[in-house]
């Protein structure tokens, strides 16, 4: 590892200068974890008590910026962002409001400025959860949100998809009240309407970037011959799909075309849903009711028990350079491309923070090619979809 990226000067925060100049001593993870007490520990550093002057350590924040897409398509954000769903959908522990609320707005204040969130995170619950935490926000931080499921009643019908332009239009309208924004950030396909081809997709969105609904626009577990398609139409600023270091699919085709083509690319799951953050193991049990980790074949306990020895490559690397298997799998994905900006979801706010800081290693070429050459030694058990939703990706 070559260093921490804390060289970014006297702590200059990024845009529109809303970010706090905050110096904190100590050991950096152990930060307390309201800006009162931050103000508290900044007391006592000005009045030179308690810390080591020359021993800063520095709030965990993410200080840099990338840019998905070029052109007019360009749009910069944190180079980490901030996955929402898991607040209160699909990974069992969701805080009470107020707490997913506190998370979100401390992960403003040091320095998120894109938050993921879908129309099917509950259908709505985890954009009117966002809605709240980014009231007051919303002109420092953007959001993005997914259309294309199908719902009736209130009720996804997984056997389709409806990427048709009344319901692109109609999941647009919901979102933007949801969340409080007169503009989304980017707005993604989340997955391919075989009903509808990808041109008349392109095409609604153009519309809906001139009405000033949306900024920009992206697809979700796309190949590489339908994002031309659609890139043609309407430039697309950002691919999102599954990468992680159990995952590279993406690398064969769908990264050299968004590099081709200047489209940045958001990895979601970067940790494969926690396991590669080390705290999950073959006798985890999920919440029945709000987790779908348990229908997926490589959650299972036998996939989960042999995949560990993945974890243990990661924990054996970060071990000697003092960071955390999540770390090293969240800065393994930021070191790959300068286009690409994880989201990572969190209830809490020590991962928060650890996840943050990940976005300041740098990995010499060497590392990165040891990392690689470890984990590929190691077959991975499990498919990470049931058949249904392996049929829908790709596409
Ligand atoms: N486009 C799509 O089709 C699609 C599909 C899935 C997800 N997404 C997006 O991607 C975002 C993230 O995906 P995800 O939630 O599936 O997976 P993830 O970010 O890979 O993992 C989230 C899980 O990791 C745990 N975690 C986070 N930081 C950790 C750390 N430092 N150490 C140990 N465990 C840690 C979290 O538990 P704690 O709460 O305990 O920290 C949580 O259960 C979602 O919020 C969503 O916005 C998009």
């Amino acid at each position: 590892m070559k260093k921490e990226q804390d060289s970014i000067s006297n702590m200059e925060m990024s845009r529109r200068g809303f970010l706090k100049r905050t110096v904190l001593a100590g050991a950096a993870i152990c930060i307390a974890p309201t800006f009162e007490k931050v103000t508290a520990a900044e007391k006592a550093i000005n009045g030179k008590s308690v810390v080591p002057a020359k021993i800063p350590a520095i709030l965990a924040t993410v200080r840099e910026t990338r840019t998905l897409g070029d052109g007019n398509a360009a749009f910069t954000v944190s180079a980490m962002g901030f996955g929402c769903m898991g607040l209160n959908h699909h990974r069992s522990q969701s805080p009470d409001e107020k707490a997913c609320i506190r998370l979100v707005r401390e992960a403003i204040e040091r320095g998120v400025t894109l938050f993921d969130t879908a129309e099917s995170y509950g259908y709505h619950k985890n954009e009117i959860l966002i809605g709240k935490a980014l009231n007051g926000y919303t002109s420092r931080v953007f959001v993005s949100s997914k259309f294309g499921h199908k719902f009736v009643n209130g009720v996804q019908v997984k056997t389709e998809e409806d990427s048709s332009p009344a319901n692109i239009r109609r999941v647009c309208e919901n979102s933007l009240r949801n969340l409080g924004v007169e503009t989304l950030g980017l707005f993604y396909q989340h997955r391919s309407d075989p009903n509808t081809p990808v041109e008349v997709v392109a095409e609604t969105i153009k519309e809906l970037i001139k009405e000033g609904k949306i900024l920009h626009w992206g697809m979700c577990e796309v190949n590489a011959d339908t994002i031309r398609r659609a890139h043609i139409v309407c430039p697309l600023t950002a691919i999102q799909s599954e990468y992680h270091f159990m995952h590279r699919t993406v690398e064969e085709s769908v990264l050299p075309v968004c590099e081709e083509l200047g489209i940045g690319f958001v990895p979601y799951s970067p940790l494969n849903r926690g396991f590669l953050g080390g705290m999950i193991n073959e006798y985890t049990m999920f919440d029945p009711t709000n987790d779908n980790r348990q229908t997926l074949p490589r959650f299972q306990p036998n996939a989960i028990r042999q995949n560990m020895r993945i974890v243990e490559i990661l924990n054996a690397f970060g071990r000697t350079r003092g960071i955390t298997p999540a770390q090293v799998a969240l800065a393994w994905l930021m070191n790959k491309k300068p286009y690409i900006v994880p989201i990572p979801g969190t209830t809490k706010l020590s991962h928060l923070e650890e996840n943050l800081r990940a976005s300041g290693i740098l990995f010499t070429p060497e590392e990165m090619k040891e990392l690689e050459n470890a984990i590929a030694a190691i077959p991975v058990v499990g498919s990470r979809y049931d058949a249904l939703q392996e049929s829908k990706v790709q596409k």
